[in-house]
Formats: C-alpha cells, sequence, structure tokens
C-alpha cells in the first residue's frame, strides 16, 4: 500500500504535532485498557489519519479511545451507522489475530477499520469491506483513496450475503450487531478461520470470536459491547415493552425472544414496595458482571433486560440502570432484577435482587439463587459458545441454553 501521505493541512487546522500526538494518546489508551496488544495492531492505530474519516468532527474526538463517531440516524432516532470507537475496533482487531496475506471481508464499513485490516495484511493480502448503504461505501471509499489504502475492495450489498465473488476468507469481521450468524459467513470462511461478531444473544451483545470448526463455529473469547443493528435480511430488532411511561423517566424490557409480558400488571407491580434478597455473593469494585450475567440467561428462561432512563433512577424508581440493560426475571406479575449493595470491605459489592409485585421476594429470590449457583459452581469459568447449522436436531447440541434463529442454532454451555 501506499505511504500515508502527510495531512498536516486538514479541514479542521490542527498542527501535525497535535495531530500526532491526539494518536499517541490514544494509543496508549489502547495499550493501558488492553484493547491494543501485538506490536502489529499498535503500530497500524498508530499510522492510520482517523480524524480524516469524520470530516468535521473535532480532531480529539476522532482520537477518542471510546469515542464512536455517529454518521447516520434513521427517522426513530436510532443510530444505524458509525465510525466504531477505537478501543472496540482495537479490541475485535485483536480478536480476529489478521496475519500477512490473508484475505479477510469486514461487513460494515467505515473505511477506517479497513485501513486498519489494510496495514495487518500487507500488500499481499486482500481486504474486502461490505455496507449495506451507499453513503457509507462513497465515504469510506473517499477514506481509503485519500490516505492511499489500495488493497481495500469497497463494495455496497447486503453483507448477510457475504461476498461471494472474494471468498474463501482467512478472517470475516462483522462490525455490525447480529443477531444471527447467515450461512454464507460459515460457508465462506476457511476452516480453520476465524469470524468475529457482535452477536445479540438474549439482549446482549458480546463480540465473539469464532473458528470454523467443519460446519459449526466454536467460540474462543468474547467482550461486551455495544453495536448499531444490521439492517436488510439479518433485521432483526428488539422489541421494548414499556412498564413506566412517563416522558423522560420511561422504563422497559427488552425482549429478545422473551415471552411478551403483562405489562399492566408490571406496572402495578412498579408501585409496589420494593423486596429485597441478598446473595452473600461479592465482587470486586472492578469485577464484571458479564460471566454472571451470561450465566443468568442461561440458566433462567424469562429474563429479558431492563433498560431505565437515568431520571427513572434518580427518583428511585429502580434502584439500577445499564445501558447495556439488567437482567430482570419476569414471573407473572412479579419481577425481580440484579443488584449490589456496599459491603463493609469498600472494594467489594454484594449481589442480591429487587423485586416488585405479588410475588416479588419470590421472584428474587430466584434469581438470588442462581447468583449463587454462579459463585459455587461457575465462578472462574467461561461459558463455550457455538454456531450450529439451523436445523441440527437437539441431541447432537452440548447441553445448555438454545438460542433458536433462521439460520442458526447458539448454544451457551459451561464446563
Ligand atoms: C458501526 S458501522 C461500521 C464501522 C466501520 N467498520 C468502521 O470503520 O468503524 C456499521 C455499519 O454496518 C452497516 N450495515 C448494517 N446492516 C448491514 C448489512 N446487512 N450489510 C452490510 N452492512 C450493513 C451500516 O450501514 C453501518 O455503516
Amino acid at each position: 500500500m501506499d505511504n500515508v501521505p502527510d495531512m498536516t493541512t486538514d479541514s479542521t487546522q490542527n498542527s501535525p504535532s497535535s495531530e500526532q500526538q491526539l494518536r499517541e494518546e490514544m494509543v496508549r489508551q489502547l495499550i493501558e485498557t488492553g484493547a491494543a496488544r501485538s506490536t502489529r495492531v499498535v503500530a497500524a492505530f498508530r499510522k492510520v489519519p482517523r480524524h480524516l474519516a469524520a470530516p468535521g468532527v473535532e480532531m480529539a474526538k476522532s482520537y477518542d479511545a471510546e469515542a464512536p463517531l455517529i454518521t447516520k440516524t434513521d427517522q426513530t432516532g436510532v443510530d444505524i451507522s458509525s465510525v466504531s470507537a477505537p478501543r472496540i475496533q482495537a479490541m475485535q482487531i485483536e480478536q480476529a489475530d489478521i496475519q500477512p496475506g490473508m484475505n479477510v471481508l469486514e461487513i460494515g464499513s467505515g473505511g477506517v477499520n479497513a485501513a486498519y485490516l489494510a496495514e495487518l495484511v500487507g500488500d499481499h493480502g486482500r481486504v474486502v469491506t461490505v455496507d449495506i448503504d451507499h453513503d457509507v461505501t462513497q465515504r469510506a471509499k473517499d477514506f481509503l483513496k485519500t490516505t492511499g489504502y489500495r488493497n481495500v475492495t469497497v463494495l455496497t450489498a447486503d453483507g448477510g450475503s457475504g461476498a461471494v465473488d472474494f471468498q474463501p476468507f482467512d478472517r470475516i469481521i462483522v462490525t455490525v450487531q447480529a443477531a444471527d450468524i447467515p450461512s454464507p459467513w460459515v460457508h465462506q470462511l476457511n476452516t480453520g478461520g476465524r469470524l468475529v461478531v457482535p452477536l445479540r444473544m438474549r439482549g446482549m451483545t458480546r463480540t465473539i470470536a469464532f473458528v470454523r470448526d467443519d460446519h459449526r463455529l466454536i467460540s474462543d473469547g468474547f467482550e461486551l459491547c455495544g453495536f448499531v443493528p444490521m439492517q436488510g435480511s439479518g433485521e432483526n430488532r428488539m422489541h421494548v415493552a414499556v412498564i413506566h411511561d412517563a416522558e423522560g423517566e420511561e422504563i422497559g424490557l427488552r425482549l429478545d425472544g422473551h415471552p411478551e409480558p403483562d405489562t399492566k400488571a408490571l406496572a402495578e407491580a412498579l408501585t409496589m414496595p420494593r423486596q429485597e434478597a441478598w446473595s452473600g455473593v461479592t465482587l470486586a469494585g472492578d469485577e464484571s458482571n458479564e460471566h454472571l450475567d451470561l450465566w443468568l440467561t442461561t440458566a433462567l428462561d424469562n429474563l429479558p433486560l431492563m433498560a431505565a432512563k437515568p431520571a427513572a433512577r434518580q427518583r428511585g424508581l429502580v434502584a439500577s440502570a445499564s445501558p447495556l440493560g439488567i437482567p430482570t426475571l419476569v414471573d407473572g406479575d412479579s419481577f425481580a432484577y440484579r443488584t449490589v449493595r456496599r459491603t463493609e470491605d469498600p472494594d467489594r459489592f454484594e449481589l442480591g435482587a429487587l423485586g416488585h409485585g405479588p410475588c416479588g421476594l419470590d421472584v428474587a429470590g430466584q434469581l438470588v439463587a442462581e447468583m449463587q449457583t454462579w459463585d459455587s459452581k461457575h465462578r472462574g469459568d467461561r461459558a463455550h459458545i457455538a454456531v450450529y447449522p439451523a436445523g441440527t436436531p437437539d441431541d447432537l447440541l452440548p447441553a445448555g441454553r438454545i438460542i433458536d434463529r433462521p439460520h442458526s442454532r447458539v448454544t451457551i454451555s459451561w464446563p
């Protein structure tokens, strides 16, 4: 590929030194958070002038390790295109383990990530990037032309079909939230090849590195993340069942294959006093809930995620809120959600559940019982996630949670 040209006179008129400093600071954060671990990935992030992909955006924002740059929003206010945050890009690229000379497919374009991939595959490799949106592919083409990356082919198409003319791929990186694994992604991947995909499972999205093993995909690590939703043939948005609709304080349950709840009864339950159940299980302040939540979603059937506006929390309507959602067990006219409280040790928090409704305490108790099971049997374990073709009989699947989608059967199982 060409050397990156001297970009000293960009639209934001920043000096080259500040551009370089911003890039160095971004790289420092990527290393510190563990998002960028290998020398080659660090070198790629040090090189690509990502601010040129978002003209008009303040240069410092382009190099903020945690900030996605939203480039398109649909008529309902949902973000549908962005340049992903550097930390997420680095994390996925590390998961993909890209080597020189590889043939790599990226689904969901923007230009910047494709440029990193191009750096990693080098002159003897190839990157194909597909986006469903012509505006996005045009922007990606402009960016790649300006920055001189010639080993990238940009296609406008529904990435659910992969890119049949350029297969087989050594790596496929999906940069948009998927609820299913369309069969072309598996068929167009070499055996032993890696598919990295932000897969939504029962409401929560994790970017998962899968390795192809014959007709199956087997997980090799995953990380929680957020991505814009898939459009086209794979579109599958979650439905939110609203249980409190006061403007600015809305509380809802995100349903992802869960049964439709009785929202009237749950709205009523929310007005009843909160009942508490505590587990005796503690987490360190910096310990993530993600493996616990994956256990809860494996073990409990009716566990959608509660989403609440910050104002609902501030007013005390709910005690916990998170943009990713809080696991909430629903049982008829009652529900309970995960929470924590302080312990005498300032570095540890105790897990518990807050229940509402006529059976709120009982439902909170069921949630707490699974927290205790996780602690006694699975703490420290990592779940195995696998993808089988739709139609695979149950007796050929591992024991655990099965998530059925049109193209695939996703399984979550525990050692
Ligand atoms: C987060 S952005 C991609 C970011 C990009 N990889 C980058 O360089 O940071 C997700 C993109 O996926 C695209 N997309 C959504 N559904 C798609 C589909 N079915 N096929 C291809 N692209 C799709 C959207 O148009 C959007 O531009």
